[in-house]
């Protein structure tokens, strides 16, 4: 295979000019073992990170092992040396892509072991099967964001694995996720639209930013050109390989349909439409659902969440009871207003769950979020109440 343009990284001092004679063209990068943080020199994550057994101690070899598993999609990682303690050898294992040559060896040998790894469609294998939610607003503003990110955070508690939690924000124009969260936008969706059969593990790791309450994130920077540069084949693929790569995705959906609005939908293991408890927010939410059901039979439920309960003292609002009637069916959650923690949170960039513990909409998130792992949801089935 050619290695012209391909990125490898290189942990220890002495392999580089064996490096470049094995792989004629490929961008090397070096790192110490000793102080690898895992950020990727040029923003693009190495397509083969190699490490040098003999550049640094046994100690330093290990974490950088580790660190390297932390990514979000580790790369493919060669580790070469003489005589590997067996411990640094159990690491390595446990990374998705790894291998080991052992010393002396030629550039034709490291050739021959880096190939395999780096061969392309090469995506983690995964045990568990992954969870997709799906959040929609039945008007704007009714909390569609603010509940997909507190959701996020609330599975990203209840999920012990490293990979936990991916928030998908597709309001790919004007999407509010990474501002509420204070954390970069950094997924090129318009780009990768070009050649949507590239978008893999690495790439998904290049577009992810790490956000606080244990969640990474994938959010566009604003532009009001991406719903027409944006294929769907490219929302789809990047879907699909977040939950090959996470326990967990959370897409914060728009309202207005999209070319692939009913893929996502259909693909989705729940789907939450959120409503406040107005009566215009409530016949809209009961028309969505009733859409969503009649075009996508054998889909997901839409169930319904009530946002920003109040007490009743600011003027007629329906109570739950009135609020299910007009919806002609049960809601699966009810989340209470708290307008000083909801604001204080997006104010300082970071989830309620963070900044405001203690709010009941961390309490009401939390209950939805046991209620939904306990009773999945069943696909094809009536939501409907007489
Ligand atoms: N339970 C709540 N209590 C108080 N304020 C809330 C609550 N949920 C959301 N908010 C606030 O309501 C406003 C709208 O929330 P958010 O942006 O999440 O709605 P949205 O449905 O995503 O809106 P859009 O239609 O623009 O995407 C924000 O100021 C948010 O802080
Ligand atoms: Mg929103």
């Amino acid at each position: 295979m050619s290695f012209a343009g391909r990125r490898v990284l290189i942990i220890g001092p002495g392999l580089v000019d064996l490096t470049a004679q094995a792989m004629a063209g490929a961008v090397i990068d070096t790192a110490i073992a000793e102080t690898f943080h895992g950020r990727w020199m040029h923003g693009d994550a190495p397509e083969l990170v190699l490490i040098d057994s003999a550049g640094a101690s046994a100690e330093a070899i290990g974490a950088a092992i580790v660190t390297l598993g932390r990514a979000p999609a580790p790369p493919p990682t060669l580790l070469v040396g003489a005589q590997l303690p067996t411990a640094l050898v159990r690491a390595l294992m446990r990374l998705p892509r790894s291998d080991v040559l052992e010393a002396p060896f030629s550039a034709q040998d490291l050739a021959e072991a880096a190939a395999p790894l780096m061969s392309p469609h090469v995506t983690p294998t995964h045990n568990a099967p992954s969870r997709c939610w799906t959040v929609m607003g039945a008007v704007g503003g009714s909390g569609a964001t603010t509940l997909a990110i507190e959701t996020a955070c609330a599975l990203a508690e209840r999920l012990p694995g490293p990979r936990r939690v991916c928030l998908i924000d597709l309001n790919i124009a004007d999407g509010a996720a990474a501002a509420y969260l204070g954390a970069p936008a950094n997924m090129l969706l318009s780009r990768a639209s070009q050649a949507p059969e590239r978008i893999d593990a690495q790439l998904l790791d290049a577009f992810v930013s790490q956000a606080p309450g244990g969640v990474d994130l994938l959010a566009s920077a604003r532009d009001c050109h991406a719903f027409d540069t944006t294929s769907s084949e490219a929302v789809l693929r990047i879907l699909e390989v977040a939950c090959q790569v996470y326990d967990a995705v959370v897409v914060d959906a728009p309202r207005h349909r999209r070319s692939w609005t009913l893929d996502v939908l259909s693909g989705s293991d729940e789907l939450l439409v959120v409503s406040e408890l107005t009566v215009p927010a409530l016949l809209a939410a009961r028309s969505l659902a009733a859409e969503i059901e009649a075009e996508l039979p054998d889909g997901p439920p839409p169930r319904i969440v009530l946002n920003r309960l109040a007490k009743r003292v600011f003027g007629p609002a329906p109570s739950m009871v009135e609020a299910e009637k007009a919806l002609g069916r049960r809601a699966v959650g009810g989340i209470t207003s708290d307008w000083e923690a909801a604001a204080a949170s997006a104010n300082l960039g970071g989830p309620i769950a963070q900044h405001r513990p203690k709010s009941r909409i961390v309490k009401d998130v939390g209950d939805l979020v046991d209620r939904l792992l306990a009773s999945p949801a069943v696909r094809g089935q009536d939501a409907r109440v007489a």
